[in-house]
């Protein structure tokens, strides 16, 4: 049986690749940290707990002690790193703490792997908002990064690490360059969950309007289930590489909040206001990425695309918000 390490067990990508690994077979051992309100806490992953394949570990990927005993105690055949201060509006606020979480947080991964058990090989959460503001389209693995926020400069410092500890040490690490990926257990800070809650709620009669910033920004937006796959498949591959994970089709948040009014049947954008305070100091305006590489070399593809993800999200909210009305 394989064990595999998942650091950010509990968010969106770490809950689904976990219920993807154990139903493999694999011993999975989660990585969680330490929050005020413990209650909350393991809500993605509830569900998984009572599976005795499912260990979880305390930790903090900026505490390089807890990675290296989590690597010293399981030496696991392979390592999946999704967690990360995942926001990029908060990576404004918090620029430090991202950076030692998103950088300094996968050089402690790589440094315990390397020195401990150089056969576990590593996934890295890499991402499309390294394009940044180069809006050369569609973007693939070759595509130069052009970050523009806290949050993408520190991914593009741990990729580049992923490709030097790959060359320097010869360990079997990738990243995956995954586009925008979207469920009903996205984080509801972001825009697209921001959509379908609010559009819910309106539905329901408990909420009147949403605050919203800019509308313009196109993204690339398919189903994180179907991208942890694709994860898992890059560490089966004979040799470590990068692979982009996208739809290859791209919106805007407007076209999304059509799609959610579609399915909800009334137009969302009446109750939509766009405020200063959802502006970010600078913007990602344009994503769509070219998944050609991972389509020929991993047999992976989206297949579930935005107008389908938000129909599937809104639904999703729509029960869970049922509960509030008596
Ligand atoms: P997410 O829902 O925000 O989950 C991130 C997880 O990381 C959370 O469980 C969080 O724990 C944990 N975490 C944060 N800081 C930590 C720390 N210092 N030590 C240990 N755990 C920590 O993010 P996601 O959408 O699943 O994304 C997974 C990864 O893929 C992230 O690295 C993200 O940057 C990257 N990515 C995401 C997308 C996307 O569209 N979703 C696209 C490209 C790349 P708490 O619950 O305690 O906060
Ligand atoms: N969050 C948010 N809230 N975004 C808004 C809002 C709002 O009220 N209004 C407009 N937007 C715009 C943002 O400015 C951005 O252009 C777009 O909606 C998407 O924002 P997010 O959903 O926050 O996602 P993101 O694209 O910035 O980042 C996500 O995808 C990246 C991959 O491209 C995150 O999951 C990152 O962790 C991931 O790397």
């Amino acid at each position: 049986m394989s064990t595999a390490v998942i650091t950010g067990i509990n968010g969106q990508d770490g809950s689904y690749l976990a219920e993807f690994l154990l139903e493999k077979g694999y011993t999975v051992v989660g990585l969680v940290r330490r929050t005020s309100s413990e209650d909350q806490k393991l809500t993605n992953i509830e569900h998984l707990l009572k599976n005795q394949n499912l260990v979880l570990e305390d930790g903090d990927l900026t505490d390089s002690s807890s990675i290296w005993r989590l690597v010293q105690d399981y030496k696991p055949d392979e390592f999946y790193n999704l967690a990360a201060q995942s926001h990029v509006g908060v990576s404004f606020t918090s620029p430090e703490s991202t950076t030692e979480i998103n950088a300094t947080g996968v050089l402690n991964c790589l440094e315990a792997i390397r020195n401990i058990s150089p056969k576990t090989r590593f996934y890295q959460a890499s991402t499309s908002e390294m394009f940044g503001d180069n809006t050369q389209v569609p973007q693939s693995e070759i595509t130069r990064f052009s970050p523009n926020s806290p949050y993408a400069c520190a991914k593009v410092y741990a990729h580049n690490l992923v490709v030097n500890y790959r060359k320097a040490y010869g360990l079997f690490a990738c990243s995956g360059i995954l586009f925008n990926h979207e469920s009903p257990r996205r984080g509801e800070q972001f825009v697209t969950r921001k959509i379908t809650k609010a559009a819910a709620r309106i539905k329901l009669g408990l909420q009147s309007s949403l605050y919203l910033g800019n509308l313009d920004a196109q993204r690339d937006w398919g189903y994180a289930k179907e991208y942890v796959e694709g994860m898992w498949m890059m560490l089966q591959q004979d040799k470590p590489d990068d692979y982009v994970l996208a739809t290859g089709e791209t919106q805007t948040i407007r076209d999304f909040i059509d799609y959610v009014s579609e399915a909800a049947g009334f137009n969302l954008m009446e109750y939509v206001s766009v405020t200063s305070t959802n502006m970010r100091p600078s913007e990602v305006p344009l994503l769509l990425g070219d998944p050609t590489k991972a389509k020929n070399q991993l047999g992976w593809e989206a297949k579930t695309k935005a107008k389908e993800l938000a129909k599937i999200m809104y639904e999703s909210d729509l029960v869970k918000e049922e509960k509030h009305v008596k």
